[in-house]
């Protein structure tokens, strides 16, 4: 299986590096699964955020609306989703290191070591056996693969049970008064929750879509692999509310829709693939994920799950209040279709996992010959321009002569459009590597032939050809580059 354990890691030094991502709390030793965005990685994650929802709610034929929900819920909001009851996975602990793993990670994990068949057929039994919930079955499979605990090194284990990936806090100011409440473990029941606020106020007529970002927390016990699997996470999620009866239809519709939007945002196809699921969450009566191959092997980035009518039936009951739709299109018999529950079709996606696939891709170090017969290297990160956090460098060839003015003129007719850079330190050289490991697509030089002809070298980032352009053009130009 692929395990590009190094350039995995060459990644994550880069990120932290160059201000993209740092580990929580870092004075403090960081805290396991949890990362902060710097500098440079808020913006990339701004331009994700941005472009899933410009897609989702901007560009679609279809009626798509966004909110913005509360991450606190009411807590009888979960026991009618089912998660307090539901949403719970079989883990194992170590005796001897005490440490918990959720079993299907620990087989994961195993099945990456191996090769690719002997890891195939590992996990083919694995998913017979989580169907069947058969817990004793995978603690056997668990001692036959010989897996051990990464902190005991033994293969000592308890038997496997289950525990619920929720967080949970107290609202209220008095402690004895105080509320269970929950951390949101989904984005999704802010949408179902609001469902006829949206329709009613927004006169949505069915088929139509809430979509919404946001945080969503769960407790997850195997903290690896980065920001892949985090206990804070933000997540893009799009519930599409449907007439009963149409569920697989849009399912295929948004399968392909959301795989095409991966592969238009830079995603080449061959590193895209469906996985249907063996063992589908309670709510669904289909689902896939599309897997990306990460550095570590392929995983889930996003999924599209039908979820029935489950939700707002759920609601509808345990809320006591009438959640439907009244259609008014006409039946076969020429009447009003009158009132019934939606089906929903969602698409969700975690932004976090998105934003590792685009960096994965983006990331390489080149190593070439010059023209004198000398080697050269850099590291560059080559995110596509539309995406990237800085669009364009300003660089003064020299800190005088008046060059520095004349770059600061070309800043402000550019700084309304796009993210600017402005650098006037350091060997021109220099400063082309720094925004080459920022991935900034474009970088302009001012010299003093700008002073005489008001022309400027363009640069560009991917093959590093430089060309000599009027300064008057290079707002629209780039402008057009992002596009
Ligand atoms: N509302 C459906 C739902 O939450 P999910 O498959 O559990 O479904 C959807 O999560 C997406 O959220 C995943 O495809 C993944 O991209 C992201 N995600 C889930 N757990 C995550 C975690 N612990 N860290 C980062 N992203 C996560």
């Amino acid at each position: 299986m692929v395990n590009n354990t190094q350039q995995f890691q060459d990644i994550i030094s880069h990120c932290k590096e160059y201000g993209f991502i740092f580990p929580s709390s870092e004075i403090y030793d960081g805290l396991a699964a949890v990362y902060d965005y710097g500098q440079m990685g808020a913006q990339l994650k701004k331009n994700l955020r941005d472009a899933w929802w410009k897609f989702m709610t901007q560009l679609q034929e279809n009626n798509i609306v966004g909110i913005d929900a509360a991450i606190f819920m009411h807590p009888t909001t979960w026991k009618a989703s089912g998660h307090v009851d539901n949403f719970s996975d079989p883990m194992i602990d170590n005796k001897d290191s005490k440490k918990r793993y959720r079993v299907d990670h620990l087989l994961e994990a195993h099945a990456d070591t191996l090769s690719e068949t002997e890891g195939k057929l590992l996990l083919e039994e694995m998913d017979n056996l989580l169907l069947n919930n058969n817990y004793e079955g995978l603690k056997k499979l668990i001692e036959k693969n010989k897996i051990v605990c990464a902190v005991s090194k033994t293969c000592n284990w308890t038997e496997i049970r289950q525990f619920n990936l929720m967080f949970s806090t107290k609202i209220g100011s008095v402690a004895d008064d105080a509320d269970l409440i929950y951390l949101r473990p989904e984005t999704a029941q802010g949408i179902f929750v609001n469902f006829l606020n949206v329709q009613k106020t927004g006169r949505m007529k069915i088929p139509f879509g809430i979509a919404q970002t946001g945080k969503a927390f769960r407790n997850e016990i195997v903290a690896r692999q980065f920001i892949f699997r985090m206990r804070e996470f933000e997540q893009m999620e799009m519930q599409f509310f449907i007439k009963p009866g149409t569920q697989m239809e849009w399912y295929a519709y948004w399968k392909a829709e959301r795989k095409k939007w991966l592969e238009e945002l830079g995603i080449p196809a061959e590193k895209l693939r469906y996985h249907n699921h063996v063992k589908l969450a309670h709510y669904a009566d289909a689902a896939v994920d599309i897997e990306f191959e990460f550095p570590f092997g392929w995983k889930e980035l996003e999924g599209i799950h039908s979820r029935t009518d489950y939700d707002l039936k759920q609601h509808q009951e345990f809320s006591r209040k009438k959640i439907q739709y009244f259609d008014n299109d006409l039946g076969p018999d020429g009447k009003p279709i009158g009132n019934y529950t939606p089906y929903v079709v969602e698409t969700s996606i975690g932004l976090d996992r998105l934003f590792l696939t685009v960096i994965s891709l983006a990331y390489r170090e080149e190593k070439w010959t010059k023209e004198d017969g000398t080697e050269d290297s850099r590291v560059v990160m080559k995110i596509p321009a539309a995406l990237a956090p800085v669009k364009l460098a300003v660089l003064p060839l020299l800190k005088k002569d008046g060059l520095p003015e004349l770059a600061r003129e070309l800043l402000k007719v550019c700084k309304p459009h796009f993210h600017c850079f402005y650098e006037e330190k350091d060997a021109i050289g220099k400063r082309y590597r720094r925004m080459d490991a920022i991935g900034t697509p474009f970088c302009v030089t001012i010299d003093h032939q700008t002073k005489e002809d008001n022309t400027v070298t363009i640069r560009y980032r991917d093959d590093m050809r430089q060309e000599r352009i009027p300064m008057s053009a290079v707002k629209d130009k780039i402008l057009q580059l992002i596009s």
